[in-house]
């Protein structure tokens, strides 16, 4: 295999491209209503009890999912159990994983389509989503191979005269995978790809918000020599997650999603049930509390246009984006007077306009929680900046600036996940540590700063998980990147980087005598 290489990017600038997308958009459009079934070895059941719409235009229903019963659940489960997909050699899996990437890259620009509508993902956002897709693909397609022929890495074993040492990786068993709507196909497709590398049978239960795009991951894999047994799709809501994290035939749970259900999916894993005999693994990535420190010798020039797209682009709904910026006092009213005219004249838009900043957010409880938000901060604090346009129909929150807030506002202390940034004024980069140590999450963070050895101080103070220094502090890649949070934002495994594939594979150690006294043959 090639070695790996990050997935180009469209170039969205160019015209020909544009036109592109807008006629993959309108074949999109042309067709019928998608039917997403509960889709179990060859079985598929369709049916309407979940309706996905279009957050920038709700009344455009985009598909119809069925909602997956417990018998569903128990079908798919018993037939991951029986899966032989186990069996096959890494790279036997592997060719599968790079199929797959192959079948997304031959669609990129309908699945692009598909996110627009879907999840109100723009255009760019939406084919960055696509590439990190395949990215993940071709990246864990080939880790898994490694694990096989190199399982103890650069740590080769020990072996003394008469013993022989052997470390294998053997697949842990089922993973039920329960992803978030926010990278629709990325995020699903990662987790379950990282399952299905190291031999293990998948059941994928997707956000609710995103039937379809859960649909387009199964179908790429299914529609690229996946046996059916090692992978189904129980669409539904939260109950359909809880049945697989309380169901002791699971051995791996993959979630990625807010606070508050990862942290009770890390509570029911830890019950063992009657004749369970393994302990369940959660792999938690969750929501976050994102800062970016300023410095005083920072340039603003610079500053400005990256916090901007760290906060607002997809809404500042990438559980990267930027949420507070602890400025220092020396250039803290000069830095909210410019962020907030940069906000004023943000193009806030449909999804599938190429020209616009700020799509919709997903829904209407998401359009009420940061309205929610802003009153607090507008009460508590001051609203120093606000777009000046937003459209009235669709799921639209404002791009809004807050500032002035007391330390323990839960505009400070909470995940909004919308467009809502705050700045808070510090006397010091050490006060302004002092803030970020004092969060219970630690998903991402950001430095403006001149001065390496500010620079190396907020490194070493940093609790997060990913730390860009004078950048935007969304986009990472897979392999450049490895990503995922600490604290209460995750368990500390990093998607797209060289141990993740740990979590699903336990090592198994062999030692045996070889100084035999006489051979039986
Ligand atoms: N750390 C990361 O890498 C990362 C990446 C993307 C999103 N996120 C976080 O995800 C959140 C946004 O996504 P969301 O709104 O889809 O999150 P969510 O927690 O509401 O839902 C995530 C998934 O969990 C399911 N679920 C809900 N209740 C459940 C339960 N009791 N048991 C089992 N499953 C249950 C949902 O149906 C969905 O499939 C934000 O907090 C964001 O920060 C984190």
């Amino acid at each position: 295999m090639k070695p790996f290489a990050n997935e180009p990017i469209l170039e969205l600038r160019r015209a020909p491209v544009r036109a592109q997308l807008a006629g993959a958009l309108e074949a999109f459009d042309a067709e019928p209503v998608i039917q997403i079934p509960v889709w179990v070895g060859d079985d598929t059941r369709t049916g309407g009890a979940l309706v996905s719409t279009d957050p920038g235009e709700p009344d455009r229903v985009v598909a119809e999912a069925a909602i997956a019963s417990d018998a569903d659940v128990d079908h798919a489960l018993d037939l991951a159990a029986r899966s032989d997909w186990a069996r096959r050699p890494a790279a036997a899996r592997a060719e599968v994983l790079v199929a797959a990437a192959q079948w997304l890259r031959e669609r990129r620009l309908e699945i692009a389509a598909l996110e627009v509508r879907e999840t109100a993902k723009p255009w760019r956002e939406a084919d960055a989503d696509v590439c990190e897709a395949i990215d993940f693909l071709e990246y864990y397609a080939r880790g898994a191979i490694a694990l096989e022929e190199r399982p103890a890495g650069d740590a080769e074993l020990i072996q003394l005269p008469g013993e022989r040492n052997e470390l294998r990786w053997r697949p842990r068993g089922i993973v039920a995978v329960i992803s978030p709507w926010n990278f629709p196909v990325a995020i699903p497709l990662g987790m379950v790809a990282a399952g299905l590398a190291t031999g293990n049978a998948v059941v994928l239960k997707p956000a609710e918000q995103a039937p379809a795009c859960a649909f387009a991951v199964v179908r790429a894999l299914r529609e690229s020599g996946l046996p059916p047994s090692a992978l189904a799709l129980l669409p539904g809501e939260g109950p359909v997650g809880a049945a697989l994290v309380g169901d002791p035939r699971v051995h791996t749970i993959a979630f990625t999603g807010s606070g508050p259900v990862g942290l009770e999916i890390v509570r029911r894993a830890a019950e063992t049930a009657p004749g369970q005999r393994h302990l369940k693994r959660v792999v938690a990535e969750m929501g976050g509390k994102n800062c970016v420190i300023v410095d005083s010798d920072a340039d603003l020039d610079d500053v400005v246009p990256a916090l901007v797209k760290s906060a607002f682009n997809y809404a500042g709904q990438k559980c990267s984006a930027a949420a507070r910026v602890l400025a220092h006092e020396a250039i803290h009213d000069g830095l909210v007077e410019r962020l907030a005219g940069a906000i004023e004249v943000l193009h806030v838009g449909q999804a599938s306009d190429p020209e616009i900043d700020v799509p919709p957010v997903i829904e209407r409880e998401a359009q009420e929680r940061v309205a929610r938000y802003a009153g607090i901060a507008e009460s508590q604090g001051r609203i120093a900046g606000r777009a000046a346009e937003v459209p009235d129909r669709g799921w639209f929150a404002t791009p809004t600036l807050a500032a002035d807030l007391p330390a323990d506002s839960p505009v400070l202390q909470e995940e909004i996940f919308g467009p809502l940034l705050a700045v808070e004024r510090v006397r010091s980069i050490e006060a302004a540590c002092d803030r970020v140590d004092a969060s219970p999450f630690g998903l991402t963070g950001g430095l403006f700063s001149r001065s390496p050895q500010t620079v190396v101080y907020v490194t070493e103070r940093s609790p997060v998980g990913n730390l860009y220094v004078n950048r935007e502090i969304t986009g990472a890649m897979v392999g450049r990147q490895p990503f995922g949070g600490n604290r209460l934002s995750g368990t500390g495994t990093k998607a797209g980087g060289p141990g993740y594939l740990l979590q699903f594979v336990e090592p198994r150690v062999v030692t045996e005598n070889t100084v035999r006294h006489g051979l039986v043959v």
